[in-house]
């Protein structure tokens, strides 16, 4: 099993590779495929629930597929990614939010959408035994104030980050996801802070790289202009339905080796 210090073990001397899952039967793939990090990302909401932002991920939807993703790996380090709203208000409801998916859920840790809020938050989670993942740079919980464009792009923002890492790292935090930021910016953080940094869209100078399931394999319909394709699972998706419905159609299907020969009908009647 791979542990939280086994991640951070790995910072300087491999690069840790994180990805995205959502059930049991890709979390068993992706893990089969070498990725040490399996993150149940609120990214769900677009990428396999329909919704247009992660803002309408709820925590029910969450723990549901993060107990998937723990059921379908043995290996990975699991990573419960905490949606909109499931923290950050009132402290004792995020810790019991947080504590869920560990308790009844089978995650390993909780990654949060990371800010000046979540510091103290971070520091409880870490006394009871939570470890915690913070992201900063592009939030996509906090779209409606910023939109998806780059962060930091200003030296104020940019020492808000540098700040906010080093809090957090001091917190407890055990990595940290840099999410479409400028390169340097994240080679800086990268080089402040002991933690690994995670990037996605943050350039080749972090600890490792995450990106979402959907976005590598090729079953997205739209993808941020930081996301790589490594596969075309869609057109492999459609062809295998396609030959099935035109087996089905054909009568090609059933055959013979597919069960309901007349040598068993005889052996029932
Ligand atoms: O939800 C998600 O998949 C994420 C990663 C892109 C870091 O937060
Ligand atoms: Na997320």
């Amino acid at each position: 099993m791979t542990t939280v210090r086994d991640v951070r073990a790995m910072a300087g001397n491999e690069q840790i590779t994180m990805l995205t899952a959502y059930d049991a039967a890709t979390a068993d793939i992706v893990e089969e495929a070498g990725i040490d990090v399996v993150l149940v990302g609120d990214s769900m909401g677009n990428a396999v629930l329909g919704y247009d932002d992660t803002l309408p991920v709820t925590l029910d939807e969450v723990a549901s597929r993060v107990g998937a993703v723990a059921r379908g790996t043995d290996e990975a380090l699991v990573v419960a990614d905490m949606p909109f709203l499931s923290f950050g208000a009132d402290p004792a409801e995020s810790v019991e939010n947080c504590g869920r998916m560990l308790k009844e859920e089978g995650a390993n840790a909780v990654k949060l959408e990371s800010g000046p809020h979540t510091v103290e938050l971070t520091e409880r989670l870490s006394d009871v035994g939570i470890p915690t993942m913070a992201h900063l740079g592009l939030t996509p919980q906090s779209v409606n104030q910023t939109g998806y464009t780059q962060q930091a792009t200003d030296r104020e923002e940019a020492t808000e980050i540098l700040e906010l890492a080093e809090a957090h790292e001091a917190a407890g935090a055990f990595a940290l996801v840099l999410e479409h930021v400028p390169a340097n910016l994240a080679a800086q953080v990268t080089e402040a802070v002991e933690i690994p940094t995670i990037g996605i869209g943050a350039g080749g100078e972090c600890d490792g790289q995450v990106l979402v399931f959907t976005d590598v394999v090729g079953l997205a319909e739209s993808s941020p202009p930081f996301a790589a394709q490594f596969g075309d699972a869609r057109a492999e998706i459609r062809d295998a339905v396609s030959d099935y419905v035109d087996a089905v159609r054909t009568g090609e299907f059933p055959a013979e080796e597919h069960g309901n020969t007349e040598d068993e009908l005889d052996d029932l009647y």
